[in-house]
């Protein structure tokens, strides 16, 4: 590679300062006091974090904040001893430490696909929980012993998380997409000793047969004891005797009395596999007393929670995105969760904004992925329902284009919620780069600012920090609480990827560029970097420019080797509702980018297709992309491939 940096041809100016009647009510109202909170927690990292961890519930009060004499690996709170589902229940049934919660205030609103409604309490979902807890223990689970969780969007996915972490076992979440080979590789890797599934989950109508998956991985996974099944959508299911329980059946016989185990705040609370784009996936390792206060702060200020807001965060508990902001962060801090089974299409494309009207839900987390399909499918869904309980959006999991911003700011928001673009990884367990919605202004494909305690650059190849606008590798040069200690089982895989690049720093993987206001606008992963004619572009850039033109819905730009200009441009491109996949606009598309951007960033081929590749989390696949574009075999890794049939239309359109 070039010392060169990463040119960036976003030319998006538009500002959208924060509302002032937001603002008024809002914990950080002003730029003025973000600015201020922001410095203290860097200059006085321990005393901020202590501060805020003395917010929650402590057996034995920590007097440490960080710990970085065995960098790379950091310990926080170290002397401290705790419990983050205490933390989540128990500590909301006595007079409310938060002033959020109470025991009979909904901790969850379940709504299954085909519609069932089921609320469960604080002190109902407590009562859950050290039931299973108690199930747990039967079963002969111990602390720091491993706990494989396969199931759909129901609250049993999220009592069984809570189970674990009360009793100080590590669970690792299986995304219910997983193929019976994928949650094999896991459950090895993690060796775990039972796993918690359920018979089926709905999905777009369908039964997703878990229980059978699991019955196919087990046959390889020679650690596993036990599993406990719940009878979600009845399908018959085999049940090995001695082996397998039933969910309803092993929660009758047990006492729903449960105390928590005092764990050290460097206690393992779960491993979670990330895939990447390539290699064998990695667990990635958090603990308990970093995660719990860095989950809990980033939902307090980025969501800005009141008592009473009704919050929707749409990821799947198989990710990050659930185990951080469905379960661990909102519960936290007592608020009031909403959580959905089945598909946002499902019986139809306003299930979302039918889900919002019904529920009153006043804040929705999603994904720019998701965004666009609204978009695609048409602003009638949307313009159905009643929004006005809506008072802030969200987004996370990719760069997102402006004008899905613009649309979800004008078309769900109504021109009036605030949106927070929150960037982080599964590594960072919590957000990193945020605005706080009453006290930054936003700019549409911007994440804007760190977070407290967060500190990071933009670099170039050689190390020195890249100017205004200068593209480069996004580090975060300091640690924070609730990073990542390891990798399950291969610590060195740990070092070499996140700590070797630039030593002493985090390497995050993605390309970015920090404007004159000092916003940082991150351009997706470094390895999505393409080469045209000497210029080093982020080809999410030239994806917002398709997207920005009226027939486009989604796109994805990758590179291929090409004799003349070192790389050219591949567009593939999904067209909106109603639209129509034509010579002349694919002629109307090369001209908007060479407008846009410039005409060396012109792609040299547009191919229409009616979807792209997906990761199960909604990233499109640029690698397999990539390998369709120049021809070539589509090798690698294909487990977290959405819809393998997806690739096979993309080869046949190849002529
Ligand atoms: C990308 C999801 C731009 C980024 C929480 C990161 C984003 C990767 C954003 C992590 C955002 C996530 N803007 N890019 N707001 N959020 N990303 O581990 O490339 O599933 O490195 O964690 O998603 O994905 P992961």
């Amino acid at each position: 590679m070039s010392q060169a940096s990463i040119e960036s041809v976003s030319r998006e100016s538009r500002v959208f300062p924060p509302q002032a009647d937001f603002a008024r009510d809002a914990r950080v109202g002003t730029r003025q006091a973000y600015d201020e909170m922001h410095r203290r927690s860097l200059e006085d990292p321990d005393g901020f974090w202590l501060e805020l961890a003395r917010e929650l519930h402590w057996f034995r009060a920590p007097t440490q904040g960080l710990d970085w004499s065995g960098a790379p690996h950091a310990k926080w709170f170290a002397d401290g001893t705790t419990n983050l589902a205490y933390n989540c229940l128990d500590r909301h049934l006595g007079p409310s430490a938060s002033g959020l919660a109470g025991p009979n205030k909904a901790a969850l609103i379940f709504e299954g696909e085909p519609g069932d409604v089921q609320v469960l309490t604080y002190r109902q979902l407590h009562r859950e929980v050290c039931r299973f807890s108690n199930v747990l223990g039967k079963l002969g689970v111990e602390k720091g012993d491993r706990v494989a969780i396969y199931m759909g969007m129901v609250p049993e996915a999220v009592i069984a998380m809570l189970a674990c972490a009360r009793i100080g076992a590590v669970h690792t979440v299986i995304f219910g997409g997983f193929a019976a080979e994928a949650v094999r590789d896991r459950v090895n890797d993690a060796q775990a000793k039972v796993v918690v599934t359920q018979d089926g989950a709905w999905r777009r109508g369908q039964v997703v047969p878990l229980k059978e998956n699991v019955d196919r991985a087990l046959a390889e996974t020679p650690g596993v004891r036990h599993t406990v099944v719940l009878r979600r959508t009845g399908n018959p299911v085999a049940m090995e005797p001695g082996r397998d329980h039933f969910w309803h059946d092993v929660i009758e016989s047990v006492s729903a009395k449960h105390e928590a185990a005092q764990l050290d705040a460097e206690h393992p609370l779960f491993i979670l596999y990330t895939s990447g784009t390539t290699g064998k996936p990695k667990g990635v390792l958090h603990t308990t007393g970093g995660y719990m206060v860095g989950t809990y702060a980033t939902s307090r200020y980025v969501f800005d929670l009141q008592p009473n807001d009704t919050y929707w965060c749409t990821a799947d508990v198989g990710w990050v995105t659930g185990h951080s902001y469905i379960a661990y962060g909102p519960l936290a801090n007592g608020a009031t969760c909403m959580l959905y089974e089945g598909a946002p299409n499902h019986p139809d494309p306003g299930r979302f904004w039918s889900i919002i009207e019904r529920h009153g839900v006043s804040i929705l987390y999603t994904a720019p992925t998701a965004i666009r399909a609204f978009v695609k499918w048409g602003d009638r869904y949307p313009m159905a329902h009643d929004l006005s309980s809506l008072r802030l959006l969200g987004t996370v999991g990719e760069p997102i284009n402006p004008e899905a911003w613009m649309w979800y700011r004008r078309v769900i928001g109504n021109e009036r919620c605030p949106i927070v673009d929150t960037w982080w990884q599964t590594e960072t367990g919590a957000m990193m780069m945020t605005p706080l919605p009453g006290a930054i202004a936003t700019k549409p494909g911007s994440c804007c600012v760190p977070f407290f305690g967060v500190s990071a650059k933009v670099l170039r190849e050689d190390g020195t920090e890249a100017g205004p606008n200068e593209g480069g590798l996004l580090v975060v040069d300091r640690p924070w609480p609730s990073m990542m200690r390891t990798v399950w089982g291969d610590d060195q895989r740990f070092a070499d990827t996140y700590w070797s690049r630039f030593p002493g720093l985090y390497f995050t993987g993605d390309g970015a560029r920090r404007d004159e206001d000092g916003y940082f606008w991150v351009m997706g992963r470094v390895d999505d970097v393409v080469n045209v004619a000497g210029h080093r572009l982020g080809t999410a850039e030239v994806e917002s420019a398709l997207v920005a033109h009226r027939s486009v819905a989604e796109a994805a730009v990758v590179g291929r080797p090409d004799a003349l200009k070192g790389q050219a441009l591949v567009a593939f491109v999904t067209v909106k509702a109603g639209e129509l996949p034509t010579k002349e606009l694919k002629a109307l598309l090369l001209e908007h980018v060479a407008q846009e951007i410039g005409k060396f960033a012109r792609p040299d081929d547009i191919r229409f297709t009616d979807t792209l590749p997906k990761t199960r989390s909604g990233k499109i696949m640029r690698r397999l992309l990539k390998e369709v574009a120049s021809g070539g075999e589509v090798k690698g890794d294909m487990t977290t491939l959405e819809d393998l049939s997806v690739l096979a239309k993309l080869r046949a359109d190849d002529e």
